[in-house]
């Protein structure tokens, strides 16, 4: 069978970078069996000849309406798929959908009828407000890494920017490539709607937030992206759990340090 990624050097390579990013996510701990999926909005690299594909699958509904994705395609990692099976097959373990003209739901159009993650109501309701937005942002990423979410379980760094503020102070780069810091997103059942519209809410000022005591879910212009702002915060994360191991409580950067970050990157916050 021809894959739809044959003779697309432009999906392919997008595709590809998602394999890439899987792989990590699996080498770093974070994507326990089936945990975490990735989507990424691929409408930009889709032809005619695609558009004019039949479905592979039944349609199923979104679970809600989202105006802004109406013929609009995305590649999902498949649900109950592994991280590490996605890096290796990214077109067994994920397909293809098209959202279709109702905006409430979608089929499979390729590769194969691999029916997509059950976070979709979340990357979905994400990718609708990016493309209401004009953000040009085309990728949103969960993932389950291992200091971050055992810092949820401690309800002291829940309050609001209590764990940025934390993060941010434990390496200079933190603040410079994460500028926005970690929402909060309280306790949700995962792949429900609640949970997508909270997602939804909190990232309208955050670019990553964590799903308290669960994981991450972050947007990015790529995959590439999503995946760096998360790595930057996961490694603060693990200087502050290391130095407390160590039998200290770190410094972390004083206010003014973070100040000077903040006006030699020209820094929102
Ligand atoms: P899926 O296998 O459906 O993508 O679910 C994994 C997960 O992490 C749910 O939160
Ligand atoms: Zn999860």
């Amino acid at each position: 069978m021809k894959s739809i990624l044959e003779g697309r050097p432009a999906l392919k390579r997008e595709v590809d970078k998602v394999a890439e990013v899987a792989g990590y996510l699996w080498q770093n701990g974070w994507a326990e069996r089936n945990g975490g999926n990735i989507t990424i909005n691929v409408t930009d690299c889709i032809d005619d000849e695609v558009r004019a594909l039949p479905a592979i699958s039944p349609v199923y509904p979104i679970g809600e309406a989202l105006p802004h994705l109406k013929g609009q395609y995305f590649f999902c990692k498949g649900t109950g798929k592994r991280m590490r099976d996605l890096a290796r097959w990214p077109m067994e373990n994920g397909s293809v959908i098209r959202i279709l003209d109702d905006c409430a739901s979608y089929e499979i159009i390729a590769d194969n009828p691999v029916a997509p993650t059950s976070e979709l109501p979340s990357h979905l309701a994400v990718h609708d407000r990016q493309l209401e937005l004009g953000s040009g942002y085309k990728a949103t990423v969960h993932t389950h890494p291992i200091e971050l979410v055992a810092m949820s379980h401690n309800r002291d760094f829940l309050g609001k920017d209590v764990l940025t503020r934390l993060l941010w102070s434990m390496i200079p780069e933190t603040k410079a490539f994460c500028p926005l810091g970690l929402g909060i997103v309280p306790y949700e059942l995962p792949g429900s709607n609640k949970l997508a519209q909270a997602t939804l809410h909190e990232l309208e000022d955050y670019d990553v937030v964590m799903w308290e005591k669960h994981g991450v879910f972050a947007k990015g212009q790529d995959v590439m992206d999503a995946f760096d702002q998360i790595d930057v915060l996961s490694k603060s994360a693990k200087i502050y759990l290391d130095a407390r191991c160590m039998g200290f409580v770190p410094e972390g950067m004083t206010q003014a340090q973070m100040q000077e970050i903040s006006d030699v990157f020209h820094l929102p916050k």
